[in-house]
């Protein structure tokens, strides 16, 4: 007879680059079995996370998967708990930046990033929670552009990003009697391909200079984002939901000067 895995299962969603990928290798350092969803529309090679997760040692299926469409985010779901047997956390990650100035801002434009940034949060969890049970948990990824400080030229991000602890706290309450906790964690300026993008984001320089603002001295960097986020799905954080935890070098909390 061959002894099942009791070993918690993780879902991703845009675990091919990032804090997602930053994620997978902090829950294989945990024993926590990764399902990983990458965006075929993303030219990131899920192979890097699937090698990075091998190398600690852990185990990770990665999918394609497109938070937009609720028939993929379902399909994969299904498809964790075919492949390992459970599914214990969900993890709202994938997300789109874009900058716009309101008078740029077309419906397109603003349905679309609501589309990943905010109703993809719900496709996820929905999806997720069907197969979670006592000691579930889900964790979304929300933004200080939008959970903290307003941005320029990035309102329908900003506005995506507010409602991810208000749609967070309310599944709280609702999935509380199932076991199943649900938190928002709030980066700030942590160094990934997302901040990276001088287009659309800060890109190197813009956060070469938001540094010397961050009191701690420099952004973050996606692995110290991945452990506040594992810490929460993981029993420590068993009395632990509804909350929005900011990680962020104190850059929100500094005095302007
Ligand atoms: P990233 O760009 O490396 O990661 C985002 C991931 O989402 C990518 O892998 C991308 O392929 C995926 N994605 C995009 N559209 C998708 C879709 N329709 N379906 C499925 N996946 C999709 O950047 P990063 O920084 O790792 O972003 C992770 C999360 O952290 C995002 O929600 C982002 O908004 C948030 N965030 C990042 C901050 C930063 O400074 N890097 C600050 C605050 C929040």
């Amino acid at each position: 007879m061959t002894a099942v895995d009791t070993s918690p299962v993780a879902f991703i969603t845009g675990a091919a680059s990032g804090i997602g990928q930053a994620l997978a290798v902090a829950y294989a350092q945990r024993g926590v079995r990764v399902v990983g969803g990458y965006f075929p529309g993303d030219p990131h090679d899920p192979q890097h996370t699937a090698s990075r997760v091998a190398q600690v040692g852990g185990e990770c299926i990665m999918l394609a998967l497109d938070v937009t469409s609720t028939e993929s985010v379902d399909a994969a779901a299904a498809q964790a708990v075919e492949q390992f047997g459970r599914l214990d956390y969900a993890v709202a990650n994938a997300g789109l930046l874009r900058a716009a100035p309101l008078l740029e801002m077309t419906d397109e434009r603003w349905n679309a990033l609501l589309n990943v940034d905010l109703t993809g949060v719900m496709r996820t969890f929905r999806a997720a929670s069907r197969y979670m049970g006592d000691g579930g948990a889900m964790v979304a990824i929300s933004s200080i552009a939008g959970g903290v400080y307003g941005w320029q030229d990035h309102a329908h991000y900003a506005a995506a990003k507010a409602g991810v602890p208000g749609l967070c706290r309310s599944l709280a309450v609702e999935l509380a009697p199932r076991g199943i906790r649900c938190n928002a964690v709030i980066p700030g300026l942590i160094e990934t391909p997302q901040s990276l993008d001088a287009k659309n984001s800060l890109g190197p320089e813009g956060l070469a200079k938001a540094a010397r603002a961050i009191p701690l001295g420099r952004v973050g960097r996606a692995d110290e984002v991945a452990a506040l986020v594992a810490f929460l799905t993981s029993s420590d954080a068993s009395y632990l939901t509804g909350q929005s935890i900011v990680i962020d070098g104190g850059l929100t909390v500094r005095w302007p000067e």
